[in-house]
């Protein structure tokens, strides 16, 4: 069998070992894995490579994808459907393994639908949004990295009574921000799924102050409104632009949130926003076996011919889903929300 291997969207740490692993399970078994460059677009415009035990070689630990990746969707672009068609007349790929997020999901589950193409997807995001898996490879990286970030910017806190807020990514989903926030011991967490006014969080800094506690740290995901007593809410957004999926571009949440408390608490308030550095550089140890389970799993199904499917992560268990039934977000678990709040004020 051809199977072509593509990553699309945002990168993600662990995308390297999800290629490496599909690949090498694939030649293990005789198979020829081809490297379709920049997600779909490689797919249209037979913008490909072949993948041999050199290419694969040495990547496990990178960061980003060797295959480079793009938000290309050929049910959108001009000419798109009738590129890949053509492209699959002149030189038949026998699968594609897709790695990417939701969005990629669906425009796979088209793809084998009404291109006939036989797909598995792989869902990837460091938002860990994706339904029907527990975890995505990529989101213990930027939780590590976030927490990392919390306990250095304790020490700042504690050293000028300060207020320090870290804004982190996970657009719409709170994962990132609750996980880190407890992993780090934030002493309040704001996010999408749950509504905490300014006038909350004010009153659960000064009551650490009464308690003798003179800093602060605040966790807020860049998708948390930022919303007052009186009823008024905002999203904050990075610029008034969406994106290619419709999605707004989101941060910003912090600052906002950082005048609003230095105003009514009085204590000098700071803010650090992790941004890109969340998604880059090396994949933790937890991403790096995940994304090899989730890599070797995809090139299985592939020569089992059960297509049409997205590998998961059930529990402790790799298994997998229909593409159809992947859709929506995956928001966070409260209970985890609950858990931190026993920390907070
Ligand atoms: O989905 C991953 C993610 O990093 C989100 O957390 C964030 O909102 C978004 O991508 C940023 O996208 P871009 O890199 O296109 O600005």
């Amino acid at each position: 069998m051809r199977v072509g291997i593509l990553t699309a969207g945002g990168d993600c740490p662990g995308l390297n070992a999800v290629i490496r692993a599909a690949a090498r399970r694939l030649m293990t078994h005789g198979h020829q894995p081809i490297g379709l460059r920049r997600g779909y677009r490689g797919l249209a415009e037979h913008d490909w490579v072949e993948l041999d035990q050199r290419s694969v070689s040495g990547i496990l630990h990178l960061g980003g994808t060797i295959i480079g990746t793009s938000n290309y969707n050929p049910f959108r672009e001009e000419q798109g459907v009738e590129k890949v068609l053509s492209q699959q007349t002149q030189d038949p790929l026998d699968a594609v393994i897709a790695i990417g997020g939701e969005h990629t999901m669906m425009i796979t589950r088209r793809v084998q639908e009404e291109l006939g193409i036989p797909v598995v997807g792989v869902p990837k995001t460091i938002d860990n949004d994706v339904t029907h898996t527990d975890y995505t490879f990529g989101f213990d990286t930027a939780v590590q990295i976030a927490t990392d970030a919390i306990d250095r910017l304790h020490t700042t806190a504690q050293s000028h009574d300060r207020v320090m807020i870290l804004e982190v990514m996970g657009r719409n989903t709170g994962w990132i921000a609750v996980y880190a926030g407890i992993a780090g011991g934030a002493d309040a967490i704001l996010i999408p799924e749950l509504e905490l006014t300014v006038e909350e969080i004010a009153a659960a800094i000064a009551r650490r102050h009464e308690r003798g506690k003179d800093f602060s740290i605040i966790v807020v995901a860049e998708g948390a409104q930022l919303a007052f007593e009186a009823g008024d809410r905002q999203l904050v957004r990075a610029s008034e632009e969406v994106d290619q999926y419709g999605y707004p571009r989101l941060g910003g949440i912090g600052a906002a949130l950082a005048i609003e408390l230095e105003q009514r608490t009085g204590y000098e308030t700071r803010v650090t926003s992790l941004g890109h550095v969340q998604r880059g550089g090396t994949p933790t140890a937890t991403d790096r076996l995940l994304a090899t389970r989730y890599g070797a799993h995809a090139a299985d199904l592939v020569m089992a011919g059960e297509t049409g499917r997205m590998v998961a992560l059930k529990g402790a268990e790799m298994t997998s889903v229909e593409l159809s039934e992947v859709e929506g977000i995956k928001t966070i678990d409260l209970r985890y929300l609950e858990l931190a709040k026993t920390f907070f004020g």
